[in-house]
């Protein structure tokens, strides 16, 4: 088995932010409000005719000039959205050849807000088991474009970026374990009713706001913090380790009073506990690779520090990486 390793981020915003007082213009809310429930000041929006794609190639771009890579050095792009440019195909695709890396494999994983802790524990997998050198794994969303503007409790939330990783080959083993988790039972609770093979957009869908995202709150919000809790434990058990191991607890940004629950039943305290949500809002499969890359940019990291992926989303789904920082040398 090799090891693998982190060997460079990066993330992209778009510049138009999105206050709360601009939502009070528009909508039946107040500043008070949106930051007493969710911890969010701001959000990003990108403008008409910008993609995910476009956003994921810029963060990607960052991530390999941080990795001291080239485009056509990296064997794997994995790009996980739930705003794709096009139904199909893969914004992947569209990425990669953009990059410059025409015929290497390319495919998307749409798994909501966990598709970022997915795909690290798919790309990590593909380094370890020596299928693959260098993978780049990238979240991109444009959750804008699937939000009712017009509805408070989804429009407050939800925000615009990428953010990307790329993962290669090393001596030390960054990667100590994951546990990932999903439950299909009642998949309305967080979806977007019409616009796939069960319902069509139709002029019905879109008079009822069926092309856009639908979500119940409150009961989502408690399983949320459960599950978060739950894989938490779970992946660091599997290494022997504790929530009193963790340097630095990266949660998926859908809320920080799920962020600060999750992290109180980890009895990990807030100063480990990364959070950008009060200027980026909920960016679905970005969130967390924009929070890494910000905290790399910082220099918060060192050698041997414990990180704790841990997301939650539509599906439901859930997942959790226990990953040990290192900047150790590469493997040849
Ligand atoms: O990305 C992963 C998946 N998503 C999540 O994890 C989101 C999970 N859920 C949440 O973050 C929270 O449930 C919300 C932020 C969405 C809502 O917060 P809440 O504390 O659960 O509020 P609520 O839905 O229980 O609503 C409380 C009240 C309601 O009024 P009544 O029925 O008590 O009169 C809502 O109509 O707040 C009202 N409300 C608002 N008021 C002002 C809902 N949205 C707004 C708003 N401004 N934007």
């Amino acid at each position: 088995m090799h090891g693998v390793r982190i060997a460079g981020t990066g993330h992209y915003v778009p510049e138009l932010v999105v206050t709360n007082q601009d939502l009070e213009r528009t909508l039946d809310t107040s500043d008070e409000w949106i930051t007493t429930r969710t911890g969010m000041k701001e959000r990003r929006y990108a403008p008409a005719g910008i993609a995910c794609s476009d956003m994921a190639l810029a963060a990607a771009r960052v991530a390999l000039e941080h990795a001291e890579l080239e485009a056509s050095e990296i064997d794997c792009f994995i790009l996980a959205t739930v705003t794709p440019d096009y139904p199909f195909p893969a914004t992947a695709c569209i990425v990669a050849a953009r990059l410059g890396a025409v015929g290497k494999p390319a495919f998307d994983i749409e798994i909501a807000c966990s598709g970022f802790i997915y795909g690290l524990c798919l790309g990590a997998s593909f380094i370890r088991s020596g299928v693959f050198r260098r993978v780049a794994v990238i979240g991109s969303e444009k959750l804008s474009y699937i939000t009712d503007q017009a509805d408070r409790s989804t429009a407050i939330l939800f925000g615009d970026g990428a953010g990307a990783a790329v993962l290669e080959r090393a001596e030390v083993d960054s990667f100590l374990s994951c546990e990932l988790g999903a439950d299909g039972t009642n998949p309305e609770m967080l979806y977007i009713p019409a616009g796939g093979s069960r319902r069509p957009i139709d002029a019905q869908a879109i008079a009822a706001g069926d092309h856009n995202v639908h979500m119940l709150g409150r009961e989502i919000f408690k399983s949320a913090v459960n599950r978060m809790v739950e894989a938490s434990k779970i992946a660091l058990e599997r290494v022997s380790l504790t929530p009193g191991d963790v340097t630095f607890m990266l949660p998926h940004q859908a809320n920080q009073r799920i962020i600060d629950a999750a992290a109180r039943g980890l009895d990990i305290p807030s100063e480990r506990v990364l959070s950008n949500v009060e200027r980026f809002g909920n960016t679905s499969a970005a969130s967390i690779p924009i929070l890494l890359a910000e905290s790399v940019e910082r220099g918060l990291f060192h050698e041997g520090d414990l990180l704790l992926f841990v997301g939650f989303g539509g599906g439901l789904s859930w997942g959790a990486i226990a990953w040990r920082w290192s900047e150790l040398g590469r493997r040849p």
